[in-house]
């Protein structure tokens, strides 16, 4: 009897076991820097404890405009993954397809209806329910400047748009790369989402929220692409084709000036060992402070066999769990999704990127960042990223780009 106890309870376990092991998500993402890897890693780390075993599907390329294409190829063949990195409008347009699972349990039974902001919501549920799990909020409206060579040039962070130029300048002086930056379309866009928004809030909400043809086709537009024209005299040679994680080495290892870039760029500072305040400097695109550019990264939950639905859900709740809010966003230089998580383990970036955000958002200064998806569908989106990138690189006038910018986004719409 008493072997018969034995041998059943080790069967019972060897059977909870396997049914743990069974327990797997594969998770299609562009996590691939140094920073982004460090930041996945607890996730990974976060869901293996609990049982759940992680099959990785990175596709490289910033911005994710890689794996976007790679995804419709997988979900074209009938083999979604379990969970997707998405940005905004992407994660609407797979939802408008019936793609997307149903996380309204877990989200009900966890109360994230009262702790997601609003901002987010829109873009984690369809048709009033639940598809996606927030991560976090990035915003795009930032400058990375090497410390030494700020203060070399005076130490005065730029407030205004010369103060900017005029601090290139001493970099060029320096003999340093005053801009890093890497040339691809989403990269040039992020740099456009900083110079627009500069120009004023409404010239941005207008521009690119509204997609109003008399914004679009403006005089301001003209000068927004004259910036765009100067700065490009500011980067290396070298520049084009550049991963973004390239462009913010140089500035860490003082090569470069600044870079313009997401707050994805302190994860690369963070993991080559830098501090803020010490090494680099974090603020805002001049002239744009207390208004934020935001893109939050969420996993959009595909519609999966019934036997991989509890991990999706288990991998959901662990993505929202306060702690793992703080744990993660630490690492990846975003702003947590949750706004009931203590700043307390941030450093003064992250402290500002948290501060940063609930102001905008409680003074209606919150806006969806163009280069990231979160102000318009993929269509207007590429269409505007074209226009961009061709007048940056040159091969149209400012005066073109305008009017390029107008018919194009009319067409994309
Ligand atoms: C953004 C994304 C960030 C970061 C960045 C560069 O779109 O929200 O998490 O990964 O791309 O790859």
């Amino acid at each position: 009897m008493r072997k018969f106890l034995t041998t059943t309870a080790v069967a019972f376990t060897m059977m909870a076991g396997i049914a743990q092991a069974a327990e797997n998500v594969e998770v299609l993402h562009w996590w691939t820097s140094g920073g982004e890897a460090a930041a996945l890693d607890v996730l990974k780390k976060d869901l293996e404890s609990k049982g759940i075993s992680w099959t990785d599907m990175p596709v490289a390329g910033g911005g994710g405009t890689e794996a976007m294409t790679v995804l419709r190829a997988r979900v074209t063949a009938g083999n979604a993954p379990t969970a997707v990195q998405m940005l905004g409008f992407d994660i609407l347009d797979w939802a408008k397809e019936g793609a997307l699972g149903n996380l309204d349990d877990t989200a009900s039974k966890e109360g994230w209806d009262k702790v997601i902001p609003a901002a987010l919501q829109k873009f984690s549920k369809y048709d009033g329910h639940w598809i996606a799990a927030p991560v976090n909020v990035h915003s795009t409206n930032w400058l990375w400047i090497n410390k030494a060579a700020l203060d070399k040039a005076g130490g005065k962070e730029p407030a205004s748009w010369d103060e900017l130029i005029a601090l290139l300048d001493k970099f060029k002086e320096q003999g340093i790369t005053p801009v890093a930056h890497g040339g691809q379309p989403w990269q040039d866009a992020t740099i456009f989402d900083g110079v627009v928004l500069s120009l004023g809030d409404d010239f941005y909400k207008k521009a690119f929220i509204d997609l109003d043809p008399a914004t679009l086709g403006s005089d301001k537009m003209k000068e927004a692409f004259d910036r765009m024209t100067k700065l490009r005299s500011y980067v290396d040679d070298n520049f084009s084709g550049r991963d973004w994680n390239l462009a913010s080495s140089m500035v860490i290892e003082g090569k470069a000036g600044v870079q313009f870039m997401g707050d994805w760029a302190k994860g690369e500072f963070i993991k080559a060992g830098k501090k803020p305040g010490e090494d680099f400097v974090c603020m805002r695109f001049p002239g744009t402070q207390g208004a934020v550019t935001f893109n939050s990264d969420q996993f959009a939950m595909f519609k999966v066999a019934a036997d991989k639905v509890p991990a999706q859900l288990a991998m959901a709740s662990a993505i929202e769990s306060p702690t793992f809010q703080s744990a993660f966003n630490v690492v990846k230089g975003s702003a947590p999704a949750r706004t009931d998580v203590p700043d307390t383990a941030f450093d003064a970036c992250g402290k500002k990127a948290i501060a940063d955000l609930a102001d905008a958002d409680k003074n209606g200064r919150l806006y969806g960042s163009m280069a990231h998806g979160h102000a318009n569908p993929a269509a207007v989106k590429n269409a505007i990223y074209d226009v961009v990138t061709r007048q940056f690189n040159g091969e149209l006038s400012s005066e073109d780009a305008v009017k390029e910018l107008v018919s194009a986004v009319e067409g994309a719409k």
